[in-house]
């Protein structure tokens, strides 16, 4: 569903990604892991639309989505968390879900709503709290709650959007160590219930190793490897760029 061909984004000398070629199929979930630097984040700007490639082509289910911009891949399906900023902090838990669900069915431009469409929105948005094991939460507002629960409500809030392809870059960072694992279940598990194709950012191998059909290894902007979780971590490249052991 998402075709990367020979994609490049250089800073300067900085060659942030460097002709990089991929794809995630229908369904899939795919990690990228690599050192700070390797060229990850960048990579899900590009796939998102904040910023442009300096040449190659990104494809989503077969349109060349390359220049368009983020409102477009939205649309389209392409969605990805948000890092917290578009939590409404004095809102319930379901009202924030409640608000992403009003405006994907662009309900905040019309104004007032009739009762029987804002029940099945309600109900919508306690079927996905349900879903990430949050329904227990929501009447807290985001200050009530973990850092955990709050990754996992910013991750809801982008699955509201119906995203297709969902890319979430770090979702467990600022997360405690040992909720990570926790968070990272949460998400899993209401991602493959829905079976969204979903590509994960990660420095920490471990942290995705677990829940990933495919895991992606970049280097100073290039893909070094690419293969089962366990494949991955044997390949003499990886060990000795990623994890720093030279055998
Ligand atoms: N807007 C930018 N301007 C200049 N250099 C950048 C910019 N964004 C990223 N870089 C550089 O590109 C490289 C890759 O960064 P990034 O994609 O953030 O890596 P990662 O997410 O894997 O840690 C780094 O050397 C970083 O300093
Ligand atoms: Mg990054």
């Amino acid at each position: 569903m998402l075709t990367i061909d020979n994609l490049k984004k250089h800073f300067g000398s900085v060659k942030a990604v460097d002709h990089v070629n991929l794809e995630i199929k229908e369904g899939e979930i795919v990690s990228i892991i690599g050192t700070n630097g390797a060229g990850k984040t960048t990579l899900v700007n590009l796939i998102s639309g904040y910023i442009k490639p300096d040449s190659g082509r990104i494809l989503f289910l077969d349109k060349d989505i390359t220049y368009a911009p983020p409102y477009v891949r939205i649309k389209l399906g392409v969605g990805r968390s948000f890092q917290l900023i578009q939590l409404f902090t004095n809102s319930t838990v379901l009202d924030n879900v409640r608000i992403a669900l009003f405006s994907k069915y662009g309900m905040i431009r019309r104004g007032l709503l009739p009762a029987d469409r804002y029940s099945s929105v309600t109900d919508e948005a306690i079927k996905i709290l349900d879903s990430f094991s949050m329904s227990d939460k929501k009447n807290l507002t985001p200050k009530g709650l973990s850092e955990g629960d709050l990754k996992i409500l910013d991750i809801a809030i982008a699955f509201a959007l119906k995203s297709k392809l969902l890319l979430l870059d770090e979702p467990t960072s600022g997360v405690a160590t040992n909720d990570k694992f926790k968070v990272m279940d949460s998400i899993v598990k209401a991602i493959k219930k829905e079976g969204i194709s979903t590509l994960i950012i990660e420095h920490d191998m471990d942290i995705v190793s677990g829940y990933s059909d495919r895991v992606i290894v970049m280097h100073e902007g290039k893909v070094i490897a690419e293969g089962k979780p366990n494949e991955v971590m044997e390949n003499k490249e990886v060990k000795a760029t990623v994890f720093g052991i030279v055998s």
